[in-house]
């Protein structure tokens, strides 16, 4: 049989009133936390809101999220077969799931206010 992660990840649009997901994906050693965020989007929910550019160079520093309360980049962090927790930035604002707003506030599209 082969492994699993499992994937613990908040959604919602509203800090105060998110709720917790869980998806397992399948593991292969190796692969990136983005890997298994992809995979869900791809097979089981493509409104899955979550950011990246370059994918694996820790380059763009738009995948930025927290795993088990810690800040990383979903690129580079490798994926486990265990339950893994994953949350926005919880020192930005949020824009969506694991979306955080990120570029600088003199850079930033206004968001719309709720
Ligand atoms: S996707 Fe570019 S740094 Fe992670």
């Amino acid at each position: 049989m082969s492994e699993i992660a499992t994937l613990k990840i908040w959604r919602g649009d509203d800090k105060k009133a998110g709720l917790w997901e869980t998806h397992e994906v399948p593991f292969e050693r190796g692969q990136s936390v983005l890997d298994g965020l992809r995979w869900i989007r791809a097979n089981r929910d493509p409104s899955l809101a979550i950011r990246f550019s370059c994918i694996n160079a820790n380059a763009c520093k738009e995948c930025m999220m927290e795993l088990d309360g810690t800040t990383i980049y979903a690129c580079t962090a490798r994926l486990e077969p265990r339950v893994m927790s994953l949350s926005p930035l919880s020192n930005k604002q949020l824009v969506r799931d694991l979306v955080t707003e990120i570029a600088p506030p003199g850079e930033r599209w206004p968001l719309a206010r709720k």
